[in-house]
């Protein structure tokens, strides 16, 4: 028996986390040891089987601005009426937060572990990286976006036939602190089991 002792403080961060839209994040980032560490946490996730179903794909420095030209180049192939302000857009698109990090569910096919459950395990990825950075002090945001589901994009990534990309996580330091959110009645989504539930009444 070892009884875990409660740390409270993480339990408030994590009770009143809320996501920075990526457009109000901003500099400073993390440092590399920083994000070395964020990651390595955000990757203890349960994972049945120990395949480690996932990758990830770190998005830093000047290679956020080369990526959003790729960005850039797509989306004017996809949309030629396309105007300079929404090339624009693409363009910057990486250069929204300090880092980018791209989560890839990455499953082994025909394998005793359902590809269910190790999809499961890439988005514990995302929301163990969502929290933390929040316990580093930083802000994140989660999104997917059209370039997630974007066939050339996808290439870009080696995405193979049994993976997808669960999304791409922006981490910075937020410039405000974002408004409490609406939230779904939770109260109504729990619901304690009891014998008659088993009989349908
Ligand atoms: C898989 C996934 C994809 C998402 N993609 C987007 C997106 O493309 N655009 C967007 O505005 N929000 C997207 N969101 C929502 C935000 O990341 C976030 O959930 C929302 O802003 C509120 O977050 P919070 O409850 O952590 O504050 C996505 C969420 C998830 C789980």
């Amino acid at each position: 028996m070892y009884p875990e002792r409660p740390l409270t403080e993480a339990l408030e961060r994590i009770s009143t986390r809320r996501s920075v839209k990526a457009l109000d994040l901003q500099e400073p980032g993390p440092s590399a040891d920083s994000l070395a560490a964020m990651l390595a946490t955000a990757l203890r996730v349960p994972d049945h089987g120990k395949l480690g179903p996932w990758r990830l794909v770190t998005f830093e420095n000047d290679d956020r601005e080369a990526f959003g030209k790729i960005l850039a180049t797509r989306w004017q192939a996809l949309h030629p009426e396309a105007n300079d302000a929404q090339i624009a857009y693409e363009q910057n698109r990486f250069l929204r937060a300090p880092i980018v990090v791209a989560v890839i569910s990455q499953r082994q096919a025909d394998h005793k572990i359902p590809e269910w459950e190790q999809i499961l395990s890439a988005g514990a990825v995302c929301q163990n990286l969502l929290v933390a950075a929040s316990l580093a002090g930083f802000a994140a945001q989660w999104l997917t976006e059209w370039y997630t589901y974007d066939a050339h994009i996808q290439s870009l990534f080696n995405i193979g036939d049994h993976e997808d990309i669960a999304g791409f996580v922006y981490i910075g330091s937020a410039s405000a602190k974002p408004d409490e959110r609406s939230r779904p009645d939770t109260q109504a989504r729990i619901n304690r089991w009891t014998e008659t539930m088993a009989l349908g009444s």
